[in-house]
């Protein structure tokens, strides 16, 4: 009797709790949508250029994207105060002679900048091509679909700015709703195809390597419709790079004091990075110290404000290292010695333009010693500035910066030496005296 009374209410009350749970199921499902809690998904056109419209999906995504506008913070050889390097390094007028970066060459700043600063640059006037904007505008993706790089690239950087109204976004680097990273930049995927590579069977972490790609590196315009090219085929080592330009016999520009035929390298640090790296060799990507998990709440995210990792440090060096103390140590004693080896190389190459510019002049020089010296004086100077215009003086990739330093102080000293021989006048090896001073 007993017994069967408490199962009875053993079945009452699972009966009720079953009924409560159901009807409170029912009651959240009537509730308007605001106060479920979770938002839906609002659907993304494809390569949509607006960001505003993605962060509506994402919002400490974005919101922290939002900050690359105003992140304007200097660190010791980096950050996002857009300093002029020429006021900071004169030597660098005598370097990029009779090319526009002797007139305007700025610090780089947060990603939201980047099309106000290719707009202000005094680099751009009215022979520049479109594709400067390459690497500068969420619109691009959108434009490549619908025109075609070669034409995209063959319009003048007036004309193609009247299509452009964004700057970098979501669309440069994720593909709409599914959020896959992908590669946006044609030049980027083509490249990759003439190395028998194929990144749609990349692994995660490599994306978040190769990403950064579409627009961290040394890249060139080639021929009449300036078709945006990285010069890749043999590889993305500097030795690589410098064979590639040499047998195509391709030139940035005429230097106005030695007439030797230069390359300007833009950006490399994907090629300085990938350089077998102790970093890279270990599996750790760009995105690892740039966009670091932050938490906010409850929510874990990728900080979209990429900057110097130095500016957070705890979080980007800390995920990994528990001494952060010791590796930001390490950064600092890294960077100055590449800076001061790189003043060493300035220094040597000024003495190769000054010698070439002295023997240029003289009676009956020997005109095959002095191409000889022009053509040391552009593979010196390349291999410098692989170095200079990668932007983290040396950090990505120590032991190969000052190799390749080292590789250059030594042609330009042969440059020299070439422009000695040419003029057949001693007096023009006479070492700079900062050399011996310092
Ligand atoms: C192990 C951490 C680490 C990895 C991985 C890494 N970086 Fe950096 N990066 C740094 C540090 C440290 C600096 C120096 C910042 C400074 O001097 O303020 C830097 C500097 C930079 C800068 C200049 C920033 C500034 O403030 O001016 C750029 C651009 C950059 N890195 C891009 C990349 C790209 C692209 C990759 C991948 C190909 C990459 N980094 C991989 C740590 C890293
Ligand atoms: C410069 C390239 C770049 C841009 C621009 C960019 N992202 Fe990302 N995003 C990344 C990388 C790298 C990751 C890390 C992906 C991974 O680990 O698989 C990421 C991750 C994400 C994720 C996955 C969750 C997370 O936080 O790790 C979301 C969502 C996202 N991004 C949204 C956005 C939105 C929204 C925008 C535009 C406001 C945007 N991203 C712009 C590179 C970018
Ligand atoms: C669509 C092209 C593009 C992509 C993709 C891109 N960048 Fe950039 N990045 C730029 C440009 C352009 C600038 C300089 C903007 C300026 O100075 O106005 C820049 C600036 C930076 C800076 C300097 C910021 C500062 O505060 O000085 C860092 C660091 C950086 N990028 C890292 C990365 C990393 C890491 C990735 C990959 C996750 C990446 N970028 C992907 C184009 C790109
Ligand atoms: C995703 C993990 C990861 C992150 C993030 C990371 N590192 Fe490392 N770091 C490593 C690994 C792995 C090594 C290889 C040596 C080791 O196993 O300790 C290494 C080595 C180093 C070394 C020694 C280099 C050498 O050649 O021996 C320095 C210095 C260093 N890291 C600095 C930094 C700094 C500064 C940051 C932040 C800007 C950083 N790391 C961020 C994983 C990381």
């Amino acid at each position: 009797m007993r017994r069967s009374i408490s199962i009875f209410i053993l079945v009452a009350v699972t009966v009720a709790i079953a009924a409560a749970s159901v009807m409170s199921l029912i009651f959240i499902k009537n509730q308007p949508v605001s106060t479920r809690g979770i938002n839906p998904m609002v659907v993304v056109n494809a390569m949509e250029p607006d960001s505003a419209q993605w962060g509506l999906n994402f919002p400490n995504e974005y919101s922290t994207f939002l900050l690359t506008k105003t992140n304007q913070v200097r660190t010791m050889y980096g950050g996002s105060l857009p300093y002029s390097k020429i006021e900071a390094d004169p030597r660098l007028v005598t370097l990029f002679a009779g090319y526009s970066f002797s007139k305007d060459y700025n610090e780089e700043r947060g990603h939201l900048n980047s099309l106000s600063d290719v707009r202000n640059t005094k680099r751009v006037n009215d022979k520049t091509p479109g594709t400067c904007f390459s690497c500068k505008s969420a619109d691009n993706p959108r434009l490549w679909g619908e025109m075609g790089m070669a034409k995209f690239d063959n319009i003048s950087f007036s004309e193609l700015g009247k299509h452009i109204n964004n700057p970098i976004g979501c669309a440069n680097c994720h593909e709409a709703n599914t959020m896959r990273l992908i590669v946006t930049n044609p030049a980027l995927d083509e490249a990759m195809k003439a190395q028998g590579k194929d990144w749609r069977t990349f692994t995660r972490q490599e994306m978040r390597t190769v990403v950064c790609a579409n627009c961290h590196v040394e890249y060139y315009f080639a021929g009449e419709g300036k078709y945006l090219t990285f010069p890749w085929k043999n590889g993305t080592k500097i030795e690589n790079m410098a064979t590639y330009y040499d047998d195509i016999g391709f030139k940035d520009w005429l230097h106005n004091i030695t007439d030797a035929p230069m390359i300007k390298m833009q950006h490399p640090e994907y090629e300085m990075y990938t350089a077998n790296s102790t970093h890279y060799k270990a599996g750790v990507a760009c995105a690892d110290c740039h966009m670091p998990y932050i938490r906010e709440g409850a929510a874990k995210f990728s900080t979209h404000d990429v900057r110097s990792p130095l500016l957070n440090a705890n979080v980007a060096c800390g995920a990994c290292h528990r001494d952060v103390e010791y590796v930001t140590g390490r950064v600092a004693v890294i960077q100055s010695q590449v800076q001061e080896t790189m003043n060493t190389t300035e220094d040597a190459l000024i003495e190769a333009i000054k010698a070439i510019k002295a023997a240029s002049v003289q009676p009956n020089m020997n005109t095959t010693a002095l191409e000889e010296a022009r053509r040391l004086h552009r593979e010196a100077q390349l291999r410098w500035d692989f170095v200079a215009s990668e932007n983290s003086m040396g950090f990505h990739n120590p032991e190969e910066a000052l190799r390749i330093l080292a590789v250059s102080i030594d042609l330009a000293r042969q440059a020299q030496l070439k422009a000695v021989q040419a003029a057949g006048n001693p007096a023009l090896s006479r070492t700079a005296e900062t050399v011996w001073n310092s």
